[in-house]
């Protein structure tokens, strides 16, 4: 099967498109013919050595977490998906060494979700990660309806989501996003937008969300005795005028896939897509996620 492989860490002239052997399900796993995955902030860090030094897979590497497909096949005991179904997952390819950047993946069950009816299967590739952060950010926040919601980097792919999904809880959200996103952003469900480039107001969130790596600018904002809960490694906020600190690692979960999938065909979450390409342009992707800028995810399909 082709594979978007990862031979040695370096820059994205490394990824190069190769011939692996098709994997098999495994007892309660599937194998799903891969639609298209997406390139995510976490596999440039991978694929450049950031993270060697926690890494323990052997080269090549196969990235990428995000995988829309059909069920080709199931292992045994696996009674949760047949073959021909539309499924979206998660593989978290950084602690399982599970990459979806390939035709086909094998992976358990239990992370996999039936994809969107309302949107192209490849375009459904766009939910799996940062739906499942922003989901998960937002429960460790115990986000209440009438709560203001500060979101950083707010027009990310992260921010996005947290934006519509707490708006759709109830919640006032304030965006932080570069002057030119503050459309954007309203689009998205703010309520007002702030720029983040500038000073923030003192006091005017009972919640932040950290995305952008701002955490040290923007913490003021928090009001006494509020949360702040950062998904951005390098730099969480520190804790001060009693505010709540925390931090949170997206986990894959294939129940919490299937509300997001859900809401998705509500019409509460929107899939913003930049760009689709196929393997061959994993390098160009990797560059244009780096230059930053990007309004939606860069798919790769085999
Ligand atoms: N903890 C976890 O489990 C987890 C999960 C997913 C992602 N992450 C991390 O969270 C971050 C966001 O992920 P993502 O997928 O949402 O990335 P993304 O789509 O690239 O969004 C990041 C957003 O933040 C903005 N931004 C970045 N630096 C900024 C700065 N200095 N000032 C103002 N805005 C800034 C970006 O604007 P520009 O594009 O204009 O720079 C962009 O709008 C990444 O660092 C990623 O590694 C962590």
């Amino acid at each position: 099967m082709r594979a978007l492989t990862l031979p040695q860490y370096g820059d994205p002239d490394q990824l190069t498109v190769a011939e692996v052997p098709r994997p098999a399900p495994g007892p309660g796993q599937i194998l799903v013919r891969t639609a298209a995955t997406a390139v995510n902030p976490v596999d440039l860090l991978v694929r450049s050595g950031a993270l060697a030094d926690s890494l323990a897979h052997p080269f090549p590497l196969i990235l990428g977490w995000d995988l829309s497909g059909t069920v080709d096949a199931v292992g045994e005991g696996t009674d949760r998906f047949s073959p021909g179904d539309r499924i979206v997952a998660m593989s978290a390819q950084y602690a399982t060494g599970v990459g979806t950047h390939a035709e086909y993946v094998a992976l358990d069950a239990a992370l996999a979700a039936p994809a969107p009816t309302t949107v192209d299967l490849v375009h459904a590739a766009a939910l799996p990660l940062a739906g499942l952060t922003a989901y998960q950010a937002l429960e460790r926040a115990a986000l209440r309806a009438g709560e203001t919601l500060l979101v950083s980097g707010a027009v990310g792919a992260v921010g996005g989501f947290a934006i519509q999904l707490a708006v759709s809880r109830g919640t006032r959200v304030i965006a932080l996003a570069r002057p030119e996103d503050a459309e954007l952003a309203r689009e998205l469900g703010a309520e007002s937008v702030i720029s983040s480039a500038g000073p923030v107001p003192s006091g005017i969130a009972d919640v932040l969300l950290e995305t952008a790596g701002i955490a040290p600018r923007v913490i003021g904002a928090v009001r006494d005795g509020g949360r702040a809960v950062s998904i951005y490694a390098p730099e969480p906020p520190k804790e001060e005028r009693g505010i709540t600190v925390s931090q949170t690692f997206v986990e894959q979960d294939g129940d919490q896939l299937a509300i997001l999938s859900g809401l998705v065909d509500e019409g509460v979450l929107t899939l913003r897509v930049a760009a689709v390409g196929d393997f061959a342009e994993g390098p160009e992707a990797h560059r244009r996620l780096a230059a930053g800028g990007t309004r939606g995810k860069l798919l790769l399909t085999p």
